[in-house]
C-alpha cells in the first residue's frame, strides 16, 4: 500500500466507554487496558490500512507462527499530561529505532515511521482522558509486533500484525529488592537476541527468576554467558552501580539492551556533575567495594519503574547488604527525571515531545 494510503487511519469508536470503571487511585501495573487500540497488518509484502477500533480480544488460528516459535517483538513507552492538558511522549524516536532494530533482528518487517507515530498520536488523542495528570502518573505504551501466518514450518511468517495497546499506570513502588547475581543463568548471548526486545527474551528470565524468588530475592542480576564475571541488567532493566560518587554501568553489546532509561539517566547524571564511567562491571569489583565500604547504591533503570533500588546482592551464597543513604543518587535522578517527564521542571535536553 503506497505512504498516502498508511497515512490514513480508519477509525472504528467504541460505542460505550469503560473510564468510569476503572479506580485510577489502585492501578496495578499493566492491567488496564483503555477503549480502544492501533492495528495495522502486513500482508502481500506491504503495509495495509491501519486502523483504530474499540480494545476487544481477536481469534487466530492455532498454527499461527508467533505461537510456535516465537517471532514477537515489543517496546515500552510512556506518554505524560501536562497542567494545560497536553499531552508529551517522552524520546518516542528512540522507541521507534529500536522497535525497528529489533524487526530487523526477528526478521521481521521494519514498521514505517509514519505508521508506528500517526498510529500513537491518534491513539492518544483518542483516549486521551485516561492520560491522568501528576507526578508519577503516566501512560504505559505497549507497540508490539507478532507473526500471523498460519502453519507450523520453522521459517519466517509471510504475515504481521503491529498494534499499539495503551495502559494507565501510576507511580511505580517496587519494595525492597534483594537480587540474585546469576552464577549459571544468562539472560543473553554473543550472536543472539539479547539487544532485541523480542519477546522471548523476557520468557527465558522466567525460570531462573521463579528459582531467585524461592529463595526470597525478588529479581536476578544477569552475568555474562561465558564468564558470569560481568554484571549485565538487573531483572527487566539495565542496571547502575554506585562506588564512592561514581556511577558504572555496562556499555551496551550483542548482550545488553539499549535502555532509554539507561542513556537517559547517564546523561541527566552527568548534567548535574556526577561522575559516570560506561564499561564492563566486574562481579568481583562489586563484592570487594561492598566489603570495604565504597559500593554505595545498585539500581535498575527502565521505562516501567524508571528507577529501581536495590537494597543488598547474594553471591556465592554470601550476602551483601547496602548502606540505607539519607539522599542516594537514584532518588535523586528518578525525582529529577520524572519531573521532566511529567512537564513539572524544564526540559532542557529536548526529551518531550
Ligand atoms: C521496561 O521497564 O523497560 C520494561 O521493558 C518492563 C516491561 C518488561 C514490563
Amino acid at each position: 500500500m503506497s505512504t498516502t494510503q498508511t497515512s490514513k487511519i480508519e477509525i472504528i469508536k467504541a460505542p460505550t466507554s469503560k473510564i468510569n470503571e476503572v479506580d485510577f487511585e489502585n492501578l496495578s501495573f499493566g492491567s488496564v487496558f483503555t477503549d480502544h487500540l492501533f492495528e495495522c497488518d502486513f500482508k502481500n509484502g506491504e503495509w495495509q490500512k491501519p486502523v483504530i477500533k474499540p480494545y476487544a480480544p481477536f481469534l487466530l488460528d492455532p498454527s499461527t507462527r508467533v505461537f510456535h516459535y516465537g517471532q514477537a517483538i515489543f517496546e515500552g513507552m510512556k506518554a505524560y499530561k501536562d497542567d494545560n492538558n497536553d499531552i508529551w511522549l517522552f524520546r518516542p524516536d528512540e522507541n521507534y529505532k529500536r522497535f525497528n532494530t529489533s524487526a530487523v533482528r526477528m526478521a521481521m518487517p521494519e514498521v514505517p515511521e509514519e505508521v508506528f507515530m500517526n498510529g500513537l498520536n491518534q491513539l492518544l488523542q483518542l483516549d486521551e482522558a485516561w492520560v491522568k495528570k501528576g507526578k508519577g502518573n503516566s501512560m504505559y505504551i505497549r507497540p508490539f509486533m507478532i507473526a500471523t501466518g498460519t502453519g507450523v514450518i520453522a521459517n519466517p511468517s509471510d504475515d504481521y500484525k503491529f498494534m499499539i495497546i495503551l495502559s494507565p499506570v501510576s507511580a511505580y513502588y517496587s519494595g525492597d529488592v534483594k537480587v540474585l547475581i546469576a552464577e549459571h543463568f544468562s539472560r543473553a548471548a554473543n550472536g543472539g537476541i539479547g539487544a532485541a526486545k523480542a519477546a522471548g527474551n523476557y520468557a527465558a528470565q522466567f525460570y531462573p527468576t521463579n528459582l531467585a524468588n524461592k529463595e526470597g530475592f525478588q529479581q536476578v542480576i544477569w552475568t555474562d554467558d561465558a564468564t558470569h564475571t560481568k554484571l549485565e541488567e538487573a531483572g527487566t532493566m539495565n542496571v547502575f552501580f554506585r562506588i564512592n560518587d561514581t556511577l558504572l554501568t555496562a556499555p551496551v553489546s550483542e548482550r545488553i539492551l539499549d535502555g532509554v532509561t539507561r542513556k537517559t539517566l547517564i546523561d541527566l547524571a552527568k548534567s548535574e556533575g556526577i561522575n559516570v564511567d560506561v564499561r564492563p562491571v566486574l562481579v568481583s569489583e562489586l563484592v570487594e567495594a561492598s566489603k570495604n565500604g565504597t559500593l554505595k547504591e545498585i539500581f535498575g533503570a527502565g521505562t516501567a519503574a524508571v528507577v529501581s533500588p536495590i537494597s543488598g546482592f547474594s553471591y556465592q551464597d554470601v550476602y551483601y547488604e547496602l548502606p540505607k543513604l539519607e539522599n542516594p543518587i537514584a532518588l535523586q535522578l528518578k525525582d529529577k527525571l520524572t519531573n521532566i517527564q511529567n512537564k513539572l521542571a524544564e526540559d532542557t535536553f529536548g526529551w518531550t515531545v
